[in-house]
């Protein structure tokens, strides 16, 4: 989408009633979507098998070819990631106390409350914005299960540290992958670590499948308990023999995801592309930083993280009131922290003191516009937007 003016100064700002840069919202997480032709070819032929739910063939094929993606034994395909979650930690027996980090999706600190297990917070990294484990080793009590760390930004988690740290306690390790889809740590493909790993492929991911999720595992026990349970236990026909919900997949959304597995390499290059042109601008902008992806390893660019400096002339919030009016929707992931979030506020009204990093990264963060709708033009309108910010306010 075309720029409708040029930005030069504080004048030309929406704010200040001037039109908007662009005609139409320019969201965070537009989906990416593969071959529309390829979709509706297979989509006719799940109609045609009539055969649209229950582990279709699609949906099998789907799992076997994200298995041999990620490098892993097993894929269960879920209905969603927060499914997946709750199927995960159950089918791993956690209980109690689970550590995971506050500065995440609201749904990985829901899926375990829902169960009546207790999320208990630990501190980030500030850099990487991944859980410290120096924070996550505190907040160890006698009631501790599990751990979840979660590859924020698509960036792995202290992988090593983690599992090290459950080793010794024995405690259970998984992670929650839903934004590193298609990411590496030293090369290995995330998915491969802990006892299992979640994936979500909901529509605003970097890979999606309408609405969907999974778990991987190398682990064949694990993997077939998770079956069951995503299907209400059922082991044939008439046979329940295990407690279970429905996280099934549909054939539709399965073929959805054929699709768009075979369009992955267009959709990081357009990700890369769009992360250098914003990196190459916020560099010679004074106060802002974005984050930055290790290059050495897989990644999908999925996000345009910006950290905004506590002496930019311009606050985040009101940065982020900036573009809105200009029609570029730019998000506060994920402020304001769990812990900020019902119930847990209420639980722990003063989590915050030990979530310094937290709070510090929940403040000073903006998610910017990418994805296959972005290009150069609107990047470089949005950029002209900080400039003028970085220049004197608004
Ligand atoms: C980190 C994280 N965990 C879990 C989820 C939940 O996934 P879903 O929306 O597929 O239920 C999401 C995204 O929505 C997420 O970003």
């Amino acid at each position: 989408m075309q720029p409708q003016k040029t930005v030069r100064s504080v004048d030309d700002l929406a704010v200040r009633g001037a039109p908007p840069l662009f005609a139409e919202p320019l969201h965070v997480g537009r989906p990416n979507i593969g071959d529309h032709a390829r979709f509706l070819l297979r989509a006719a032929a799940v109609l045609d098998s009539g055969w649209l739910s229950n582990n279709g063939p699609v949906a099998q094929e789907f799992e076997r070819r994200i298995a041999e993606f990620l490098n892993v034994k097993h894929c269960v395909a879920m209905c969603n990631g927060t499914i997946a979650l709750e199927i995960a930690t159950r089918a791993l027996d956690l209980k109690g106390e689970v550590i995971v980090p506050s500065y995440t999706f609201i749904a990985t600190a829901h899926a375990l409350q829902w169960q009546e297990i207790t999320p208990i917070f630990a501190d980030i990294d500030p850099t990487t914005h991944n859980l410290d484990p120096a924070a996550v080793w505190r907040m160890i009590t006698p009631r501790t299960t599990g751990i979840i760390g979660v590859h924020l930004w698509g960036r792995a988690s202290p992988v090593k540290e983690l599992e090290a740290m459950a080793k010794e306690h024995n405690l259970r390790l998984m992670f929650d992958a839903s934004h590193g889809f298609g990411c590496s740590l030293k090369g290995k493909p995330l998915g491969g670590f802990g006892e299992c790993e979640v994936f979500s492929f909901h529509a605003t991911k970097f890979f999606n499948t309408f609405e969907g999720g999974a778990v991987v595992t190398n682990n064949d026990a694990l993997a077939e308990k998770m079956r069951l349970m995503r299907n209400f236990g059922f082991s044939g026909y008439d046979n329940v023999i295990y407690p279970g919900t429905n996280g099934k997949l549909t054939e539709i959304a399965a073929a959805m995801g054929l699709t768009n597995l075979e369009n992955l390499d267009e959709f990081v290059a357009v990700n890369r592309r769009n992360y250098a042109c914003y990196r190459e601008a916020v560099a010679s902008i004074h106060g802002l930083g974005l984050l930055v992806y290790d290059e050495s390893e897989r990644n999908n660019f999925q996000y345009i993280v910006l950290e905004v400096a506590p002496y930019f002339p311009v606050s985040r919030d009101r940065i982020i009131d900036v573009l809105h009016a200009e029609n570029v929707l730019a998000r506060r992931y994920f402020w304001p922290g769990c812990h900020n979030m019902q119930p847990y506020r209420s639980y722990y009204p003063h989590a915050g003191l030990v979530l310094p990093n937290t709070q510090v990264v929940a403040e000073r963060v903006i998610v910017l516009p990418t994805g296959s709708s972005i290009g150069v033009e609107e990047i470089e309108g949005v950029m002209s937007v900080l400039r003028v910010l970085a220049a004197g306010g608004a």
